[in-house]
């Protein structure tokens, strides 16, 4: 079975390519497993998983527990709203409690960035990040990759828009360090004042005119406007943002071309995305979401697997 470099998955910050590749491969290798129609390989079985979410998510929490149901694992979900956080518990002792059960790996969202890292000096469980604030989110990005070269074949060399809030957004930063060390070519697209200053230090182009960055790219990843910082005055008006940065039906019929819509989800359909293009035959925002399951069955696999075989 081949090993990876790092014991967790915090970022892809300091992951480098050949592991990047292996989790893309092995998951396509896990593609298969889902289209079966028993869906389920014994690959962790007698494995503890919690997964332990401090924030709102749907694809991230479902995915993660369709993954290490499939691979077999034994999965319990931490509802912190649930839980003796209530009480005034802090998370050291939350986390130490739990792992006292004798936990194999933790999966955890959480809104501060850095608390999966800060989660290791607690434990001594594999740590999976599903998002740590503003900080990473290098699941999606790996799912987003495996999508990216599913459609084109490769990533190199493909010419990659991410679009809206990049100053905010996990994703956006887990698929710079992702796509850049997989030789793609990465140019972001937003309100100036949404895009963090030298960045483009990370190896990334800046082009604030949308209509250009779609003659450009061979896919874009349109990223959320996030209602919940609408009332801290980031976006001025939901208006004003899809008439310079919406991927509209009418913007992207006056550009005649081929383009590939991509999408993390939750979508605002007509806000950043139409529908007609979020449900149309450019889109794979769907194909993104069941590589999701795909993806992250390669990373449980590949950070707790033994010897044992994938398939029966
Ligand atoms: N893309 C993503 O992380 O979605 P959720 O917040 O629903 O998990």
């Amino acid at each position: 079975m081949p090993t990876l470099r790092n014991k967790h998955l915090m970022g892809l910050e300091h992951i480098d390519s050949d592991d990047i590749q292996l989790f893309i491969d092995t998951g396509f290798t896990f593609r298969e497993v889902l289209d079966r129609p028993i869906k389920k390989v014994p690959s962790l079985t007698g494995k503890n998983i919690v997964n332990f979410f401090f924030e709102n998510s749907t694809r991230t929490r479902i995915s993660f527990e369709l993954a290490e149901k499939r691979l077999s694992a034994d999965v319990t979900n931490f509802s912190a709203t649930l839980s003796s956080l209530n009480k005034g518990e802090g998370l050291k002792d939350t986390i130490q409690n739990i792992h006292a059960m004798k936990i194999d790996c933790i999966v955890m969202r959480h809104p501060s960035p850095g608390s999966c890292l800060q989660l290791s000096n607690y434990v001594d469980s594999i740590i999976i990040n599903a998002g740590d604030g503003m900080h990473e989110h290098p699941t999606q990005a790996l799912l987003d990759m495996m999508s990216l070269q599913e459609k084109f074949g490769r990533l190199k060399g493909v010419k990659i828009a991410i679009l809206g809030d990049i100053i905010h957004s996990r994703v956006a930063l887990s698929n710079i360090f992702g796509l850049n060390k997989m030789g793609a070519e990465v140019m972001l697209c937003g309100p100036p004042h949404l895009i963090p200053r030298n960045i483009e230090e990370m190896g990334v182009k800046i082009n604030t005119d949308i209509d250009e960055v779609i003659e450009w790219a061979d896919a874009i990843n349109v990223l959320r406007i996030q209602r919940e910082r609408m009332g801290l005055g980031i976006i001025p008006s939901i208006r004003e943002y899809r008439n310079y940065f919406g991927i509209t039906q009418e913007r992207l019929a006056n550009h005649k071309k081929e383009i590939v819509i991509m999408h993390p989800g939750p979508i605002n359909r007509g806000v950043e995305i139409d529908s007609s293009i979020a449900d149309g035959e450019q889109a794979i925002i769907l194909d993104q979401v069941l590589n999701g399951v795909a993806v992250r069955m390669s990373i449980l696999y590949l950070l707790l697997g033994t010897e044992e075989e994938m398939s029966t």
